[in-house]
């Protein structure tokens, strides 16, 4: 809601405004950080997304001769292959980029490297990269709208559109959801944002469940804690799961964000070890009950689990086609 102020007859009048998102709010803008679009826009692209699922056909010639770069200098199957799916399936093109059989194997720095794409003329660049800020320093050093895919332990935003699209599609509406956020919260994006994101919606709680060593980083909790119902709980909460959640969002512990080294690898297989969601675990939740993952997951789920009805995250990950073609769409100028 915007305001605006009219002073009349010696009285201030404060005016509030329902401030209508048009599809032409987004044309060129970069999305680095799920706070670049506001409560409002979050969801007019969720809806888009929507429209776009239920007429796919409609969007067949969207971005005919339109150009995405996709620079993923940090490995990724889901999030480069549906941006790339993405683009194909509304008539676009994409810039082949191996990051293996590239210049930065010769220690070209990454301000370098995109600013020598940009001379190629791409109408969007998407950005994947293992340092945190990398996404927003692209956008600094280039004029083309810039989609962070992953920057560092930072923030995956469009992972965080598909997690609420799938929300959404799990239970209708994101207000009232009960999640908990499971794993490694210290190194895991996905988790980063979303917990951001589900702040601007209302009667949401979250519950941290993490091992000690890898719990929410205390700059997200003072920017959540006036927003957001949360609390925090080790491991052992795994074996408590029960009909207050609606939903458990799993996350991977990140071995290549641990310190290098012995201590690294110490550290990592003890949380390893300890964190397993196991099929009995799952007795006593509700029907209704579903489990996200951004995936890929590795030891942390038992494969039992994925035949049962509660595994929600292969249904999740077809979400990303849709939220990145509602993305492209959006940002890129037609
Ligand atoms: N969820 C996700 O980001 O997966 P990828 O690393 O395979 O892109």
């Amino acid at each position: 809601m915007e305001s605006n102020f009219i002073y009349k007859e010696g009285r201030l009048y404060v005016i509030l405004m329902e401030k209508t998102v048009k599809k032409e709010d987004f044309i060129g803008r970069d999305f680095v950080s799920i706070d670049d679009f506001s409560f409002d826009e979050i969801n007019f692209v969720l809806n888009h997304a929507k429209h776009i699922e239920d007429n796919f056909q409609d969007y067949k010639d969207n971005l005919s001769r339109k150009l995405m770069a996709p620079l993923f200098f940090e490995g990724s199957t889901r999030t480069n292959t549906s941006f790339q799916a993405a683009m194909i399936h509304m008539n676009g093109r994409i810039l082949d980029f191996d990051v293996s059989q590239s210049s930065v194997k010769k220690g070209e720095i990454l301000r370098d490297t995109v600013k020598v794409i940009e001379r190629y003329r791409p109408d969007i660049m998407v950005v994947r990269h293992n340092l945190d800020g990398s996404a927003i320093l692209v956008a600094d050093s280039v004029k083309v709208p810039v989609i962070n895919a992953g920057d560092g332990k930072n923030q995956h935003p469009t992972q965080t559109l598909l997690d609420l699209y799938t929300i959404k599609q799990i239970r209708e509406n994101i207000n009232g959801t009960k999640i908990a956020l499971i794993g490694d919260l210290k190194y895991g994006r996905t988790v980063h944002s979303l917990a951001l994101a589900l702040s601007g919606y209302s009667d949401c709680e979250i519950e941290f469940i993490s091992p000690d060593s890898l719990k929410m980083p205390a700059y997200l909790l003072e920017k959540l804690k006036s927003k957001i119902k949360f609390s925090e709980y080790g491991l052992e909460r795994l074996n408590n799961l029960n009909k207050e959640f609606n939903i458990i969002y799993m996350t991977r512990v990140q071995r290549e964000r641990f310190p290098e080294g012995p201590e690294g690898k110490e550290e990592y297989d003890k949380v390893c070890k300890e964190y397993h969601l196991k099929k009995q675990m799952l007795k006593e939740v509700d029907s209704d009950f579903k489990i996200l993952h951004p995936l890929p997951k590795v030891h942390e789920i038992e494969p039992e689990i994925d035949d049962m009805p509660y595994a929600y995250y292969f249904d999740q990950l077809g979400n990303g086609l849709y939220i990145r073609m509602a993305l492209l769409d959006l940002l890129v100028k037609k």
